[in-house]
């Protein structure tokens, strides 16, 4: 007996970032940077902030899953499963997606929080792929999501200037033709940890006095080491899919990736023997939104993807955690 495995694929995405901008010239009366350093070491010139200090991880996800819910006319009840990528979530326990879970009304869904940080969203699609791939779920919400604002030090000018608020949402469904999500790449070197992290308020660090003035709960990052890293890392994983699916440059129609710093980018699309046309960066207006930026992009970019595409998805962030996802896009958007 053959067990045929369903396909699994991107049927709609929607997006939400907060209206308040913080922009390069707010963030020179904060720390010594300006803008001309920001936008030519990073590529950023705004980012978003979540300002209210009752809102969080959650309902920036549950506000772009009420438009993905509304775009693609999908009842709250229908869906099976929500995952939520984030670093940031509302609370260390209940998850941020059994919050999310009650303010959107899935009251059919199961759903649980996946910590990889930049790489989040692809280690959460393929996560969500599978539930489809298996029959075991029809319908599948990944949600990449991160209030980055309420764990960076707006003193520290080395992390402050990078990072913004945001969430993106994709339903993965089953489709028939081989479209959808085609293969992936994912990897974990431990041994970053040293070099970006948040040291205190988990089990091994709780929150003291002491970890509050010493300023652990934030984030900490040695910039160098973690650019090392991702610009070979991030270019490796992407050239290799591209390899394994025997795709050509000219085969590619549309690189996302994780949008940490615009050299980073250039680097892997360098590699790729990517044109600049085909690459999607949104980075100048969001800055970095850790599991956000993939799935904004796409929301960005949606109008311009057509059914076939070959979209190929690179990500590197904290652990470290990197991979590659290689999308057949299935729809024309309307
Ligand atoms: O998304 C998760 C993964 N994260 C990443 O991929 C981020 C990877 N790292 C980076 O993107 C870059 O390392 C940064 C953007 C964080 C920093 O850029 P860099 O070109 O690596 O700068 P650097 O850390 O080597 O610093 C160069 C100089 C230093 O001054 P000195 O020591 O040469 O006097 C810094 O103090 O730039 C200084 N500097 C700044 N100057 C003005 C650092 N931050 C700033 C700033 N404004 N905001």
């Amino acid at each position: 007996m053959s067990i045929n495995k369903l396909n699994c694929a991107i049927t709609s995405v929607a997006g939400w970032v907060p209206e308040n901008k913080l922009t390069n010239k707010d963030l020179t009366k904060l720390v010594d940077t300006s803008d001309e350093w920001i936008t030519t070491r990073t590529g950023i010139k705004e980012r978003r902030i979540l300002r209210d200090r009752d809102k969080a991880t959650a309902y920036m996800s549950s506000k772009a899953i009420r438009r993905l819910l509304l775009k693609s006319k999908t009842k709250p009840e229908e869906i099976d499963l929500i995952i939520c990528a984030t670093v940031t979530p509302d609370m260390l326990f209940p998850s941020t997606a059994s919050i999310i879970i009650e303010e959107v009304g899935a009251q059919n869904a199961f759903g649980f929080d996946l910590s990889a940080a930049c790489s989040g969203f692809l280690f959460a699609l393929k996560t969500g792929a599978s539930y489809i791939e298996s029959g075991s779920c029809k319908k599948v919400i990944v949600v990449g999501s991160d209030k980055m604002s309420s764990i960076v030090d707006y003193s520290d000018r080395k992390t402050c200037v990078i990072f913004g608020d945001g969430a993106g949402a994709v339903l993965l469904e089953p489709i028939k033709e081989k479209f959808g999500i085609i293969d992936s790449i994912l990897k974990v070197d431990g041994s970053g940890k040293e070099y970006l992290k948040q040291i205190a308020g988990g089990s091994l660090k709780p929150a003291s006095k002491e970890t509050v003035s010493s300023k652990e709960h934030y984030i900490y990052q040695d910039g160098k080491t973690v650019f090392k890293f991702a610009v070979s890392k991030m270019a490796d994983v992407a050239a290799q899919i591209m390899e394994k699916n025997k795709l050509k440059a000219s085969d590619v129609s549309w690189l996302v990736p994780h949008q940490a710093n615009l050299r980073i980018i250039d680097a892997t699309a360098r590699r790729m023997g990517l044109s600049s046309e085909k690459i999607m960066i949104n980075i100048q207006k969001y800055g970095n939104t850790t599991a956000a930026t993939i799935p904004l992009c796409l929301w960005d970019w949606e109008k311009k993807l057509k059914k076939g595409d070959n979209i190929i998805l690179a990500a590197f962030g904290g652990g470290f955690t990197w991979g590659s996802i290689y999308i057949k896009w299935a729809y024309n958007s309307k």
